[in-house]
């Protein structure tokens, strides 16, 4: 892939949600690359990766939210709005999964459970709501919920993250329906497992285990990586799928074939 394949995204401003490390940090560089400014936000610190955004000449900067607060993603869009002057692009890429761990039904904690649906689902909408305003004002925008393979497929062991990732393609297409009117286009990718620190931290001794057996499910054989899947976002966000909305894009090497 080359930095020409997708049209620019100049003059353009994305808010990426958990973009202190990992996929998140991923969409925001590539992004970046195609001149969008960048609002890298995360309830963990992003100096990390806004040091390598810097580092390219990419404007950028990092907001501390917590997308489950509706307030926080309030102030996290006004920063946005203040700085850049528009939103043109949401990212809801924030979730739980690192810390779920690998765990049967039975003994998911209620707690752990709320708070799934708080960030995971909740939580897209708060971003959703708090970037509406400034979208419509410039005429339109990309929102992009990152849901998983996991809802389609049914992941075992992660009740509450398969939940929340099927409800994530439920809003999807809900407000696909509903802001369609103001050009605001919402569409979601759904990528396999991808091989991240949090996917790491998710399987702990059971990844080699669980990496063989999404292969084998697979009709491209490879493990995920976080560049495989930037290629999704990258076309959602652009101008090359303004008559797209309210689609999940499985990039998961051929598991599920809609
Ligand atoms: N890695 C995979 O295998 C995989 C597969 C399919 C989908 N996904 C999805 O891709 C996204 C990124 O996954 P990743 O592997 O990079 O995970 P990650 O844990 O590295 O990234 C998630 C980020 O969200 C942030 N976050 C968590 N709670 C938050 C909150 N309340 N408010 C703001 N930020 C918060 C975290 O600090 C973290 O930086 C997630 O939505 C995940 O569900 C991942």
């Amino acid at each position: 892939m080359t930095d020409q394949t997708y049209t620019p995204m100049t003059g353009k401003t994305v808010i990426i949600t958990g973009a202190a490390r990992g996929l998140g940090r991923e969409y925001a560089l590539q992004l970046g690359r195609r001149g969008a400014s960048v609002v890298l936000a995360d309830l963990n610190d992003c100096a990390e990766s806004e040091a390598l955004l810097t580092a390219e000449g990419i404007a950028c900067m990092s907001v501390k939210v917590d997308v489950a607060d509706e307030n926080s993603t309030k102030a996290m869009a006004a920063a946005a709005v203040e700085r850049f002057g528009r939103i043109d692009v949401l990212v809801n890429n924030a979730a739980l999964w690192a810390d779920l761990k690998n765990t049967p039904f039975t003994d998911i904690d209620p707690g752990l459970w709320d708070r799934c649906m708080a960030v995971n689902v909740k939580g897209v909408w708060n971003c959703s709501k708090a970037v509406f305003a400034a979208m419509r004002e410039a005429g339109g925008g990309s929102i992009i919920n990152i849901a998983s393979l996991a809802a389609t497929y049914g992941m075992p062991y992660a009740l509450h993250y398969t939940a929340s990732k099927a409800a994530v393609i439920g809003i999807t297409r809900g407000l696909a329906r509903e802001v369609g009117r103001h050009w605001i286009r919402v569409n979601s990718v759904a990528p396999s497992l991808v091989l991240t620190e949090a996917t790491s931290q998710f399987f702990d001794d059971k990844l080699d285990k669980a990496t063989d057996a999404i292969k084998a499910g697979q009709s491209l054989k490879g493990n995920l990586t976080p560049q495989d899947v930037v290629g999704a976002v990258l076309f959602l966000a652009g101008e090359d799928s303004r008559f797209v909305t309210g689609q999940t894009l499985m990039v998961d090497g051929g598991t599920t074939l809609l």
